[in-house]
């Protein structure tokens, strides 16, 4: 993934170089007293954190919605065949009940992040079907009623549109989405279930076959309820166009839309040190903007929310990634809010 990325954002910086001549609209700077984001939209506002994050006030007053960057994943959650590790999502999930916040939860089921006896898993066909089913049910069950959305798959595809080949399509075949899906709906039949990926804003064959297999599956009766575009972007890429109608797309085949994974990238392909701008800090702040009107404006039965990745830009994941340096987030590593939240909440 991370030299797609590294190809792309060269190819992106070039295509897009109109748009870096055009001066953003200025947005002041203001504080996070007495305002609340999550109340300035009619839609679900939510960010990923960690453990640590459940006693941050930023947290508390600014987002309406939780979803755990790690800890509800493979290797935190079921580090061996028999344990299960329930501590830090028992944490969250008690955190989102206590402050009702609404839990997205990520991921069940993708091919990073896996425990070492997950991945060096033997058996039939049938074998890994039932450890399967064994992880899904007795998480999503565990969490029955308190966690509101999974994301069951993420990741399944590759750029070129066809079946990552990850343990579970070696071991199981490409049937492992939609019974992922189903043995997550038979643990909790309330819980909205989602299939999240990234690029699909700007990659129109993967796009395409994400958009007809969940739809080919739904219309099977698969219960897939939305899907999730992941958006790690730029300033300048995707052009808004791309995002728009990639956003489209997806209502239009029927599924909520979860903007997932949210943040906006200053600097998306130099490892060279540089000054963090002003200019720089309003074309953030007018991109975050443009994404939520734009979602607003989307029919009120497929909006399920924007995730922000991350609290702070001293957390972000993208610096240790990627490495280099970052400030894609709302709020700066001391949790001071910049013209992107300032934007947003105007
Ligand atoms: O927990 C260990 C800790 O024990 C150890 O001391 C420390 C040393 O580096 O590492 C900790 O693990 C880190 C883990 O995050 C938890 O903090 C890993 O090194 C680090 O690689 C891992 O990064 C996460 C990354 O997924 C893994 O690919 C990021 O926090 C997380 O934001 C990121 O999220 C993914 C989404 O799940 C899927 N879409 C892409 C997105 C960005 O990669």
């Amino acid at each position: 993934m991370k030299s797609l990325y590294l190809n792309y954002r060269f190819l992106y910086l070039l295509l897009s170089y109109p748009l870096i001549s055009c001066e953003p609209e200025p947005i002041e700077v203001c504080n996070t007293d007495q305002q609340s984001l999550y109340q300035r939209y009619d839609f679900p506002v939510g960010v990923a954190i960690e453990p640590p994050h459940t006693t941050e006030p930023i947290v508390q007053t600014q987002f309406n919605s939780i979803t755990p960057s790690n800890r509800f994943k493979p290797e935190f959650i079921h580090p061996q065949e028999k344990t299960f590790y329930w501590h830090h999502a028992d944490l969250l999930v008690d955190y989102a009940l206590a402050n009702e916040k609404r839990l997205h939860a990520h991921t069940l089921i993708w091919h990073e992040q896996l425990p070492i006896w997950m991945e060096n898993f033997q058996g039939s066909k049938s074998d890994w079907e039932a450890m399967m089913k064994h992880h899904i049910s007795t998480i999503v069950k565990r969490y029955k009623g308190k966690v509101q959305a999974w994301d069951v798959i993420n990741e399944a595809f590759l750029e070129d549109g066809t079946l990552r080949p990850n343990i579970w399509l070696k071991n199981i075949g490409s049937s492992y989405i939609e019974k992922a899906f189903q043995y997550a709906h038979e643990a909790d039949p309330e819980a909205l279930l989602f299939y999240n990926d990234f690029n699909l804003s700007f990659r129109p064959t993967k796009r395409k076959a994400v958009l007809d297999l969940m739809t080919n599956l739904k219309l099977r009766g698969v219960p897939i309820h939305g899907i999730g575009m992941q958006s790690h972007i730029s300033t300048i890429f995707p052009s808004d166009q791309d995002f728009i109608s990639t956003m489209e797309k997806i209502t239009q085949a029927g599924f909520k839309l979860h903007i997932s994974e949210l943040d906006i990238s200053v600097n998306s392909i130099s490892k060279e040190k540089f000054e963090l701008t002003d200019e720089m800090l309003q074309r953030q702040a007018q991109r975050y903007r443009f994404i939520f009107n734009n979602y607003q404006r989307i029919e009120k039965q497929y909006q399920h929310g924007i995730t922000i990745w991350g609290v702070s830009d001293g957390e972000s994941w993208i610096p240790n990634y990627f490495g280099r340096e970052d400030y894609p987030l709302l709020f700066d590593e001391f949790f001071n809010p910049k013209p992107a939240y300032c934007g947003l909440i105007k």
